[in-house]
């Protein structure tokens, strides 16, 4: 494990303090009230979101894929979510079946996977087909001065807080197959311009059209008892 990862979580909540006082706490807590069912949270870090999940959540799973933070959000999770399980798996590799979870929570992960249109396919997977994600994302601005400022920033963006500030976050979701059901623009707070812009939100994974059924069950069934009634009296 490299040195600058032990170094990113030992560090981690000390570098959110001030974000977090102003204004990233209320916004964690106003989406997780909407968690609900089996949930799977991927990229839980340090366990900043644990305190916030209500009783309407039923099972907690947290997946985290470093070894630093892991042990970080095992020990948390033992104090303020004993019956959660933590996991250690990448986004873009859940260990788990098709349709396990009624919601997933991604908060500022989808910067930091190394594959995001193959993290939100998993997602999608694992999601039951009425379930939701919800997320908290800080994305590439939709000014076109402020994103050509985080392309040029972003290395510096990699080195320092090890994910990329410049990421179209809401089109992977839209081209993965999502449907946004609620979305905020935003910005977190005390962050550097740059790492700014934000989403918050919900999605449901979109349904493909299927083909049209031309009757109910019940007028087929009707239909064919015609056929056979009009064959049988010869009036076919
Ligand atoms: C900025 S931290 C966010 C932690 C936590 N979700 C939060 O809201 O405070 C990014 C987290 O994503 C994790 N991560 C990195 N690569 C990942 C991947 N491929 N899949 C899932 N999580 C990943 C990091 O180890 C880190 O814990």
């Amino acid at each position: 494990m490299s040195i600058r990862r032990r170094f990113f979580a030992a560090t981690y909540d000390r570098q959110l303090r001030r974000a977090e006082k102003c204004g990233l706490t209320d916004m964690r807590r106003g989406l997780l009230a909407q968690a609900a069912g089996d949930v799977l949270e991927i990229g839980g870090g340090t366990g900043a979101n644990l305190a916030h999940y209500q009783p309407a959540v039923t099972s907690l799973t947290l997946t985290e894929p470093d070894g630093s933070m892991l042990k970080r959000l095992e020990r948390h999770a033992q104090q303020a979510a004993p019956s959660a399980l933590v996991l250690r798996a990448p986004a873009e590799d859940l260990p788990f079946d098709d349709d396990t979870f009624d919601t997933v929570v991604s908060t500022l992960v989808l910067c930091r996977v190394d594959d995001q249109p193959r993290a939100v396919r998993e997602i999608r997977r694992v999601l039951r087909p009425e379930g939701r994600l919800l997320f908290l994302e800080h994305v590439r601005g939709a000014d076109a001065k402020l994103a050509k400022k985080q392309d040029r920033m972003n290395w510096l963006n990699r080195v320092v807080v090890c994910c990329d500030c410049n990421r179209p976050t809401l089109d992977t979701l839209e081209q993965g197959g999502f449907r946004l059901t609620a979305l905020e623009h935003t910005e977190l707070p005390k962050a550097p311009s740059f790492v700014r812009p934000t989403i918050v939100g919900s999605a449901v994974a979109a349904v493909a059209a299927g083909p049209a059924r031309v009757a109910s069950p019940d007028k087929e069934l009707a239909a064919v008892m015609d056929a056979v009634m009009k064959g049988m009296t010869g009036d076919a």
